[in-house]
């Protein structure tokens, strides 16, 4: 079938076409598995069977922004706001550092209460134990986003979330993908590893949109994008809106790897709260990368961008001991090193 062809061209790494990228996005249930196959060979051939661990603190639940989407919104009030000290964020990052952690992501709402030095110093603190740091902190100052990076950030994730300008701005009020992109722009200028990604199944959502997504990473050229499955929360205006699918979810990230094929690709906790073998498949459609959450215990639970999010109850120990076990069973390995860029392997 046309799949078929589409495939064997995009393993011979040749360009897709908007359209070829849209029919592999519609294969239906006799053409997955080969989709499925193709991003699992690409993924083998560009950045090995090696699973990066990335352990995620998060820091703060205060949000600024209003996004229809996100139980973090500002007019959502049956959240339990916290901040974590500076001090509580640094001592987390050592206990994750020392399970073994080799990458620590910082994420919180859009919070100003962290401004630039708090942030940096937090950033050095992290630096000095030995591990790469990404940042996930959303819209800020091109000078904060430059101290960040010279205290030694070494990535930042800022996802776009929707290529289609009048979706964002209907889901992101106040906000629109112009300044997304061009915030996007600027980090790669200023020398981080740069991750973006969008969700899967948002309401307005069409397969037109998904193919504008994947072809935005590609045009960025990111080093990380984080695809998952837009789940509704009860205390938003979409609350009452349909989760997106699973199996539509694991497509877009199959293409992303066939588009993207030495980016670092998570199997996502969205995927996982979706279907509760969401990140195995995610590892076999594509992904290398997963990010447990390492936020302490007590906050864990008022971190609620959508609900059931998975591994509330578990230590991070117990959490890390489970995902060992289930990337030996897939045949593949944890990986050792900080995880930077593959792209930068064979540069000297
Ligand atoms: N469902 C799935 N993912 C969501 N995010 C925010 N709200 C939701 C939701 N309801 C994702 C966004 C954001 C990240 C922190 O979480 O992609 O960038
Ligand atoms: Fe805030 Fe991010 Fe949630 Fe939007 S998605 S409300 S910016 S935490």
């Amino acid at each position: 079938s046309g799949i078929v062809t589409i495939l064997a061209r995009a393993l011979r790494e040749e360009t897709l076409s908007p359209g070829e990228i849209g029919a592999l996005l519609a294969a239906g249930p006799r053409d997955r598995p080969a989709l499925f196959a193709a991003a699992d060979e690409m993924r083998r051939r560009h950045v090995g069977d090696d699973v990066h661990l990335r352990g995620i603190i998060e820091f703060s639940n205060y949000c600024r922004n209003n996004c229809l989407y996100c139980g973090l919104r500002r007019e959502n009030r049956r959240v339990k706001r916290y901040r974590m000290e500076p001090v509580e964020i640094t001592d987390a990052a050592r206990q994750a550092v020392n399970m073994g952690f080799k990458t620590i992501v910082l994420q919180s709402g859009e919070d100003p209460y962290y401004n630039g030095d708090v942030l940096a110093r937090i950033v050095s603190e992290i630096k000095e134990l030995d591990a790469a740091v990404t940042l996930s902190v959303g819209d800020r100052r091109r000078e904060e986003y430059e101290l960040w990076r010279r205290a030694g950030a070494d990535r930042y994730l800022l996802k776009h979330e929707t290529a289609d300008p009048e979706l964002f701005a209907r889901l992101r009020p106040g906000t629109t993908l112009s300044q997304r992109l061009k915030r996007l722009y600027w980090l790669r200028e200023l020398g981080y590893q740069v991750g973006s990604g969008n969700m899967v199944g948002l309401p307005g959502q069409t397969t037109e949109i998904l193919a504008a997504d994947l072809l935005l990473l590609k045009e960025l050229d990111v080093e990380m994008a984080g695809i998952g499955p837009f789940i509704p929360h009860p205390e938003t205006p979409l609350g009452k809106c349909p989760p997106g699918d699973w199996q539509l979810s694991l497509k877009v990230l199959a293409v992303a790897r066939l588009l993207l094929p030495k980016a670092h690709l998570p199997a996502t906790t969205a995927l996982g709260t979706v279907h509760p073998r969401g990140r195995e498949m995610g590892l076999k459609c594509g992904a290398n990368v997963v990010m447990p959450d390492a936020t302490p215990l007590q906050y864990r639970a008022h971190y609620q961008i959508y609900p059931g999010k998975a591994g509330l109850e578990a230590d991070t120990r117990r959490i890390l001991a489970e995902l060992h076990k289930m990337i030996h069973s897939l045949g593949r390995r944890v990986a050792a090193d900080y995880g930077h860029t593959p792209k930068w392997e064979n540069i000297i």
